[in-house]
């Protein structure tokens, strides 16, 4: 199954540095880009609004439909990608840790990613796609011309989402997020549905001793490597 257009995928656990790494590689290759997070995020969010549990069957179908018809867009703004869903903008709220618990339950309901598979591949369009999540280069664009896995060291993870959160950095604080991020990488990893895991063609990146400009460099001379852009 080739893409309508060229793909690069970035995957990995949370807090690695995707998210930064795929706006930088997409704002320099003027792509597109699809935070696949951000769909199950919003999953997470639509289910806790309308007080769905993963653990119902009833719920795991209502779900399904909801995902079937989810309606996300990403805009590229000069303060890093907006999140929209049906006018709503949802870019902060879906940010918050019990709407990341949410998702990660989500995300591990099978019928919930096949509802999403199409509308993540409908986002390769010319004249490219950077797709960010766990599973882009192993399951959503298998053929994706260039892959990535990046990761970091767990306690450098934590930093970094405490610091996305803008909180005073206690180490109260970030021994909490080190434990979440734990929990909710454990559950990707161990799924039986697409677990996070690199794809055997995968250029893996530690980005832990990396500030985000040494990383996007790694990533540039890569991509320029296998003549993709
Ligand atoms: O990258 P993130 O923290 O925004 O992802 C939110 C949750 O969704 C996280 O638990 C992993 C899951 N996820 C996934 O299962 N598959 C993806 N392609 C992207 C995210």
């Amino acid at each position: 199954m080739a893409e309508s257009a060229p793909v690069i995928t970035l995957d990995g656990p949370g807090g690695a540095g995707k998210g930064t790494l795929a706006l930088a590689l997409a704002q320099r290759l003027g792509w597109q880009v699809l935070d696949s997070g951000a769909l199950y995020r919003a999953m997470g969010l639509i289910g806790a609004r309308a007080g769905w549990s993963p653990d119902v069957a009833a719920d795991r179908t209502a779900a399904a439909d909801a995902a079937a018809q989810l309606a996300v867009s990403f805009e590229i703004t000069p303060d890093g990608i907006r999140v929209s869903r049906e006018g709503e903008d949802i870019t902060e709220t879906i940010r918050s840790s019990e709407v990341a618990d949410q998702a990660s339950q989500w995300a591990a309901v099978p019928a919930v990613r096949d509802a999403l598979l199409a509308r993540q591949r409908a986002f390769a369009q010319p004249p490219g796609l950077i797709g960010d999540g766990r599973d882009m280069g192993t399951v959503i664009f298998p053929d994706a011309a260039c892959k990535f896995y990046i990761t970091a060291s767990a306690e450098q993870r934590a930093r970094r989402r405490l610091a996305q959160l803008s909180m005073p950095k206690t180490t109260d604080k970030i021994g909490k997020l080190y434990n979440e991020i734990e929990t909710r990488d454990a559950r990707d990893r161990e799924r039986e549905a697409s677990p996070l895991k690199p794809a055997a063609d995968a250029v893996v990146i530690d980005t832990s001793d990396d500030d985000p400009s040494s990383s996007l460099e790694r990533l540039l001379a890569e991509v320029s490597r296998q003549g993709i852009a």
